[in-house]
């Protein structure tokens, strides 16, 4: 089976070229399951039940969220009843929405996990603990798991990658909007990435309009960000899992501007 994992994607710049890229990649690398984080797809803040159905019909089976979750007020009225969204399963218990999912897409099923790191972001509960919870739940239904640890630290998801390795398909973190490159198969068949990087605006700062960003380093002032505009780049990975075992087999990710779309 081949997964398709797409990072924060930004706005509607974000959700643009996600509509224009997945054709491509769909004959490309026919993936079988497209998860992406849609923490930022409404205007950088959050999601809309507009934008979870906007990405669902573009192709994609699967959202996985992070800090931003809560940002857009209405997702109270319907996170409950969207079981393709997950949201940090360590969360504070009784929060609204699940942390956890089963997908299933193209005669295929993927377990999907969401988790938010506890280093330089608010403090919460302990992510290990809750994949290690999950995990043991979800390996009697499937295999095959995505874990999306939504973590600032690079440190904190390298250990969680390793503290999963055997127990996980595959382990991506999400949150710096920046891809790093350290794919790779853990010794114990899980694929591991850093940060996935973004789906945005290019020219920005992690996909907000510079000049703002730049005036609230240099005046420490409180600045109103917005997302900007423009070209787009769209970061991705993609794993090929055995589906007898839940080992991947095979990853490789995915750094793409318009220009390289052109060309493809
Ligand atoms: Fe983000
Ligand atoms: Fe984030």
């Amino acid at each position: 089976m081949n997964v398709l994992f797409i990072g924060d994607i930004v706005g509607s710049v974000g959700r643009a070229a996600v509509k224009k890229v997945l054709p491509a990649l769909r004959s490309k690398y026919n993936p079988h399951i497209i998860i992406a984080n849609g923490e930022n797809a409404a205007a950088g803040r959050g999601i809309t039940a507009a934008i979870v159905k906007e990405l669902l019909d573009a192709g994609v089976h699967g959202i996985t969220m992070g800090n931003h979750t809560w940002d857009n007020k209405d997702i109270f009225e319907w996170i409950d009843d969207e079981p393709k969204l997950v949201r940090p399963a360590n969360f504070p218990e009784g929060a609204p929405g699940r942390g956890a999912a089963i997908i299933k897409a193209n005669g295929k099923e993927l377990g999907i996990i969401n988790l938010q790191g506890r280093t330089f972001l608010p403090p919460i509960d302990c992510p290990f603990r809750a994949a290690d919870e999950l995990i043991e739940q979800m390996r009697e239904k499937t295999a095959c798991i995505l874990v999306d640890f939504h973590a600032e630290a690079t440190s904190e998801k390298i250990a969680l990658g390793w503290h999963l390795d055997g127990r996980a398909s595959l382990v991506v973190g999400t949150h710096t909007h920046v891809q790093t490159n350290d794919d790779r198969i853990l010794p114990g068949g899980t694929a591991y990435l850093t940060d996935v990087g973004m789906c945005g605006p290019r020219d920005g700062v992690l996909g907000m309009e510079r000049t703002a960003v730049i005036h609230k380093f240099q005046t420490q002032l409180p600045v109103r960000f917005v997302v900007d505009e423009g070209d787009w780049h769209f970061h991705a990975v993609l794993v090929e899992i055995d589906e007898s075992t839940g080992k991947a087999k095979r990853t490789q990710k995915i750094r793409m501007t318009e220009t390289d779309l052109m060309m493809m």
